[in-house]
């Protein structure tokens, strides 16, 4: 009798055989985002974070992406790449944090800021999008805010966390609103000290998403693809990782010599969980699963978007042009 492990594993292939098969075929290409099951990202042709995956689906020959990550981030690829067809393996994959604004409720904080600068984290819906001036990612709202001149009011949607991050790091009068990653939020500043006290050698590094209690006990702070560039170049042998657990899979990979511990063992993104192999299969096979957005809010929510990737583009809607 085979055993169990050795049927798995080759059905597993037979699968990724298939997958691979498809994938040509449709002229398809697989973008994971970091938190996806391992065995997805090794079959995926990229594999980043936000910042990097909106690239890849920008500049990508492909007819059809096949998106394994959330909504919002699908929605971001069918924005930029309109003539190609995107496809979620689970479209049940939302983002809570997406969900904590609503266009309502933007249209009534924005009558109460109308001079505000809107800058808008990825993590939220095509039409939070389209209200915005311009978006931003955890790798680079930094640089984004930096490009906004001292003396314009900034409203920055949805993160509080990232929001105030940037505020702090950057010395400037932020308005918050007033959202989060739940997942992030689970982290507590005393479940970090109690990691370090075990790993006293260890480095903690942090995503923005984290609480800023948790963001004070960093050593450095960075996105997930970020973090896995600081942990590969650091000399340090030993890391607390204050992400989402989906993060220890490329991070174990990369550095076989390094260790890493969670600083949060229930940070757990279920979202990101939902793609599997065996679903991103079915929707290669069926075409299944497109994300579609509608043209006028598409149209809207590009603007912000590309003035994100392309500086220039922000720098000229600033002065007006
Ligand atoms: P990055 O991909 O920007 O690191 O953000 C993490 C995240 O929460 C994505 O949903
Ligand atoms: Fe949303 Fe947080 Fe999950 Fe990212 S990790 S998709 S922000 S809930």
């Amino acid at each position: 009798m085979e055993a169990p492990q050795e049927t798995k594993s080759s059905s597993a292939m037979m699968v990724e055989d298939r997958i691979a098969r498809l994938k040509q075929e449709r002229n398809a290409v697989i973008l994971a985002h970091n938190y996806t099951h391992g065995d997805v990202q090794d079959i995926a042709d990229f594999t980043g974070d936000s910042l990097g995956l909106s690239q890849k689906a920008a500049s990508t020959n492909a007819d059809i992406i096949v998106f394994c990550g959330v909504h919002f981030m699908a929605e971001t690829a069918a924005i930029l790449s309109p003539q190609k067809r995107v496809l979620m393996p689970d479209g049940n994959a939302g983002c809570p944090m997406a969900n904590m604004v609503t266009p309502r409720e933007l249209a009534e904080m924005k009558a109460e800021h109308p001079d505000a600068i809107v800058v808008t984290y990825v993590n939220s819906s095509a039409a939070i999008k389209a209200m915005s001036d311009v978006c931003c990612t955890s790798a680079n709202a930094l640089d984004i805010v930096r490009c906004i001149p001292e003396d314009r009011k900034i409203l920055f949607v949805p993160d509080r966390n990232l929001g105030h991050y940037v505020a702090r790091t950057l010395n400037r009068d932020i308005i918050l609103w007033n959202g989060f990653c739940p997942t992030h939020e689970r982290m507590l500043p005393e479940q970090v000290l109690a990691i370090k006290a075990e790993h006293p050698d260890a480095l903690f590094v942090a995503h923005p998403e984290c609480r800023p209690q948790v963001l004070d006990l960093a050593d450095a702070v960075a996105s997930t693809t970020g973090m896995l560039a600081y942990c590969a170049k650091s000399d340090a042998r030993e890391f607390i990782i204050g992400t989402e657990l989906g993060l220890l899979h490329r991070l174990k990979k990369d550095n076989p010599g390094k260790s890493f511990y969670l600083a949060s063992p229930i940070a757990d993104c279920p979202n990101m969980k939902l793609a599997t192999l065996a679903k991103i299969r079915w929707c290669l096979e069926d075409l299944s699963g497109e994300v579609r957005v509608a043209e006028d809010i598409a149209k809207q929510a590009r603007k912000p978007i590309e003035r994100m990737l392309d500086v220039t583009l922000l720098e000229a809607f600033l002065k007006g042009e």
